[in-house]
């Protein structure tokens, strides 16, 4: 199933996406944790699992799907520039001491130059964790429960190309799961079903930025690829199982 943001927005608002997702963290960080790029899984060979900015990045563990050139200004510059501006609007607010995933939640509503922030940092720590060079089939819960709601991993292929081809202007692409039913939406700009309190399993990015210098205006050549060689289906069954706790952690 998939539904537009504006319809996702409306169906939370009368109830029929659930609310009770919407769930507080028990337990502030200690302390201002500066927010960094995410550590990454290890199953990317040459390591993306180090400090960021290092200068030993492995850049072209993705290629030829996303291109070293693409990652060194996706991760290195946007993404870099979004947690650089997040650390500076919280330094000496009471979100300095929030965890990023409690921040995105609380601001939602405002004020939104740290969402967006917020929001951006989240949203591509969740990206780079969706992609993987290992190209797998879903197994277990997760094949099973895309084959109940979409009938094969194709067409749910199918419908998150769809999402990200017909967002307009950027945003994200989102396979989520709302009381173990899995569907697929979009959201523009720094929005996330997460924000919403709803449980995400994968994203794919369709800001211009991420794929620009490969595919030129050719989104949907794009999401084809990417949705084909690249999605990380273990990181969605993780996902998955962690629906009671859909307000966490990117990197977790
Ligand atoms: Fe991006």
């Amino acid at each position: 199933m998939r539904c537009s943001y504006s319809l996702f927005r409306r169906r939370l608002r009368r109830g029929r996406i659930c609310r009770h997702f919407i769930i507080v963290l028990d337990s502030p960080a200690k302390g201002h944790e500066r927010f960094a790029v995410p550590t990454l899984p290890k199953e990317y060979p040459n390591g993306l699992a180090i400090q960021p900015f290092a200068p030993a990045w492995a850049d072209d563990v993705l290629e030829p799907v996303i291109s070293a050139r693409t990652i060194s200004f996706h991760y290195h510059k946007h993404h870099k520039a979004y947690v650089t501006a997040l650390n500076g609007l919280v330094e000496g607010t009471p979100y300095a001491a929030m965890k990023l995933e409690e921040i995105v939640h609380k601001t939602h509503a405002g004020p939104k130059k740290i969402f967006n922030n917020a929001g951006q940092v989240w949203n591509h720590d969740f990206y780079w964790r969706s992609l993987s060079p290992k190209a797998a089939a879903p197994q277990g819960d997760l094949a099973r429960a895309i084959e109940r709601d979409f009938g094969s991993a194709a067409k749910l292929i199918e419908a998150l190309a769809d999402a990200g081809k017909t967002q307009f202007g950027s945003g994200w692409a989102w396979l989520v799961s709302i009381a173990g039913k899995l569907s697929v939406v979009n959201t523009p700009n720094a929005e996330s079903p997460m924000a919403q309190g709803v449980n995400c399993l994968l994203t794919v990015d369709v800001w211009e930025h991420a794929y620009y210098l490969d595919y030129q205006n050719e989104r949907p050549r794009y999401l084809e690829t990417v949705l084909a060689k690249l999605l990380n289906w273990s990181f969605a069954a993780e996902n998955l199982s962690k629906e009671s706790r859909p307000v966490r952690s990117a990197t977790e």
